[in-house]
């Protein structure tokens, strides 16, 4: 039912919804789906909205935040709404010098080396983001029964932005710190885990009622250094928002080697990129549900072998404990909606062989 407005199904409580019942583990009437990024990028009606507006004024401006999150409900009648912001919008309330320059992402004015820079990064307060609270109240009234997914960026994600001032490939700077400065690194990763996961509290407090976790760089760590250096920082944050009462979902790429780890963090969902046959995370994060795993760029192919792959890995889910259907990363910028809009409608009207 691409298409419909979630707020014509008010008898569905959003706990009862099928990507909240997936994410616990229940039986659920249908394949859960959503993608990531999904809100902004590949819509016309979003570019419009956008057009001279910077991309972090957008995330300040309730009212924006609101439509643009909407936006892809509204087309494609997916299954949850994700927050639109950022993984450094809590970093730029709380005063960074930072922006997010078009087609090359978050870019820091002066990168982190010091502890006195570590110390000069105020932690997150709920009174540095009204603007947050407001747009997650007025959004959980839209949507009615479809859940909200807040967000927030996991400590190496968001400390390889801080400490590179900008993307990078390798994170040869961020890895320097990591292992040559384990004081600093350590000062970090606390400053801006209580960072995130104060920012997860204000979003579910205001009311959504899922959170994700991104650790979008964390494949490129070993097994053993992303446990001895960052998985506990990241295990704080969904330590405090597992108190919260929400499924928390953990999310990163590359990370096929990673993904019990990630699921040991403290994660409901373990998130799945491409690259990993879904049966074989399954089989990783035990007794887990998982998210995913659509390679992006089959939604660029015929629609015929999209679909027949979307029906392998729905049915390569069957065998989780939950499963959302997901892409393996972000929408494409450049990706057709009507290719996201058929996708959609076949999770959703998808009967099991046999
Ligand atoms: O639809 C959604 O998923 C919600 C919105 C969202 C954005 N960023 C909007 C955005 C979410 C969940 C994010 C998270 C995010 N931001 C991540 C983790 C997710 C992932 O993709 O792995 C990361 C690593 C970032 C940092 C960041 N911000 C990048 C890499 C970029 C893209 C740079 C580019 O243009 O190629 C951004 C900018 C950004 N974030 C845009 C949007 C819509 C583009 C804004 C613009 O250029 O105007």
């Amino acid at each position: 039912h691409a298409g419909r407005p979630a707020r014509l199904r008010p008898m569905e409580a959003v706990s009862d919804s099928p990507l909240l019942r997936a994410a616990r583990g229940e039986s659920v009437s249908r394949t859960p789906v959503w993608f990531m990024r999904q809100a902004g990028r590949s819509l016309p009606e979003y570019l419009a909205l956008r057009e001279g507006v910077a991309m972090l004024d957008a995330c300040m401006d309730p009212a924006l935040v609101t439509e643009i999150t909407l936006q892809p409900v509204r087309r494609y009648g997916v299954d949850a709404a994700i927050f639109f912001s950022d993984i450094v919008l809590p970093l730029k309330a709380v005063g960074v010098d930072l922006d997010i320059k078009p087609g090359v992402g978050p870019v820091v004015a002066s990168p982190v080396r010091t502890l006195a820079d570590v110390a000069a990064i105020p932690d997150l307060d709920p009174s540095h983001v009204p603007f947050i609270t407001e747009a997650v109240r007025t959004l959980v009234g839209e949507l009615g029964s479809t859940p909200l997914i807040g967000f927030a960026g996991a400590p190496f994600t968001v400390a390889s932005y801080l400490v590179e001032g900008g993307p990078s490939k390798d994170q040869a700077r961020t890895k320097a710190m990591m292992f040559g400065a384990p004081e600093v690194w350590d000062a970090l990763m606390r400053k801006i885990a209580g960072i995130s996961a104060a920012y997860l509290e204000v979003q579910v407090a205001a009311g959504a009622s899922a959170v994700q976790l991104f650790d979008s760089w964390a494949g490129a760590l070993t097994p053993t250094d992303y446990a001895t250096h960052v998985m506990p920082h990241s295990a704080a944050v969904l330590e405090r928002a597992g108190r919260l009462g929400v499924p928390r979902i953990h999310f990163g790429v590359g990370t096929s080697n990673l993904l019990t780890l990630m699921g040991e963090a403290g994660a409901d969902v373990v998130g799945v990129d491409w690259r990993t046959p879904l049966a074989d995370a399954i089989e990783r994060v035990g007794d887990r549900a998982v998210q995913g795993n659509l390679d992006p760029a089959l939604v660029f192919a015929p629609t015929e072998v999209m679909l027949q792959r979307a029906a392998e890995v729905i049915e390569a889910g069957r065998y989780a404990r939950g499963h959302i259907f997901n892409l393996g990363h972000g929408v494409i910028p450049s990706t057709d909606p009507d290719q996201l809009a058929r996708l959609t409608d076949f999770v959703h009207t998808y009967e099991p062989r046999g």
